[in-house]
């Protein structure tokens, strides 16, 4: 038995990364799965015979048009995962208006629009919400404000959301730390530069796609059942090093 099993679930942003690991969990959990990205991903659609739709989560109505042609050819929707992101990072001021408008419509709008296109869809029968933060959205990292905004903004909607559609409709998000994909390749490929990234989590590793996607998975599962409203951080513990506490009491514990 699946975690899953009679689910009919869409992906955004499914062609790739966290997305396209959560669309793979989600079919072997039983879920009938499409996934809605700017790429085709007729690789899924060849190995799982997961539906692959075209659009642009920017657009209001391509998004709302695909989220409902998806949601006809699984012959209904019960789980939407809000996760097609961007993400950029350089100081604040250097930011054009064609950049922050990229991070905040793609990140933001886009998971308005899922939203807005998937409740009607929804609120009869009842399913689960996932967004898709990050633990930028809990709390800026530097040099990624309009990225950190678009995901604090993300937070804010999925409570709203939650408070909104209880008790048809469950609205979580996930924020991930560091998470191996496409978007953080450029950070990853530096072999130094990975290692530090690893001594600093306490996990001692960086997270995978499925790590993301067994959260997502558990999310929009029965097992979630009265949890809603939350932004569940997964970062292999990586927020929690307090520099300055630990300055002080390093002088405490050790002998001067
Ligand atoms: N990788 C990380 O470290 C990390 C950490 C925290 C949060 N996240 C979030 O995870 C989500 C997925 O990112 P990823 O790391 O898997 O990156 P990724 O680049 O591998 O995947 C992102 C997918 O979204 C699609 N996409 C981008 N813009 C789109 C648009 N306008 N409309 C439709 N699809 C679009 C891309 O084509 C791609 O398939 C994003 O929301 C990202 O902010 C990632």
């Amino acid at each position: 038995m699946g975690m899953l099993d009679g689910e009919h679930a869409i992906v955004t942003g499914g062609a790739s990364g966290i997305g396209r690991a959560t669309a793979r969990r989600m079919v072997e959990e039983g879920a009938t799965v499409a996934v809605i990205d700017v790429d085709a991903a007729e690789e899924l659609t060849a190995e799982q015979g997961i539906l692959s739709f075209v659009a642009d989560v920017r657009d209001p109505e391509a998004c709302t048009r695909a989220i409902t042609d998806a949601a006809d050819a699984l012959g209904g929707l019960t789980v939407l995962f809000n996760n097609a992101g961007v993400g950029a990072a350089m100081p604040l001021h250097k930011y054009s208006d064609a950049e922050w408008s990229r991070l905040l419509d793609v990140n933001l709008a886009g998971t308005f629009h899922g939203i807005r296109a998937a409740v009607p869809l929804m609120r009869e029968q009842g399913g689960s919400i996932v967004n898709h933060a990050s633990v930028s959205g809990v709390r800026p990292t530097r040099f990624e404000g309009p990225y950190s905004a678009a995901k604090a903004g993300v937070i804010s909607l999925t409570m709203d959301a939650a408070l909104e559609y209880a008790p048809k409709i469950r609205v979580n998000c996930v924020s991930p730390g560091l998470v191996e994909t496409k978007l953080t390749a450029v950070v990853l490929g530096d072999p130094g530069l990975r290692a530090k990234i690893e001594e600093a989590t306490p996990l001692g590793r960086i997270g995978t796609p499925d790590d993301v996607a067994n959260l997502v998975v558990f999310l929009a599962s029965p097992l979630a059942s009265y949890i809603t409203g939350q932004s569940v951080v997964i970062d292999g513990g990586s927020v929690l090093p307090n520099p300055q506490a630990d300055a002080i009491l390093q002088w405490f514990v050790q002998p001067h």
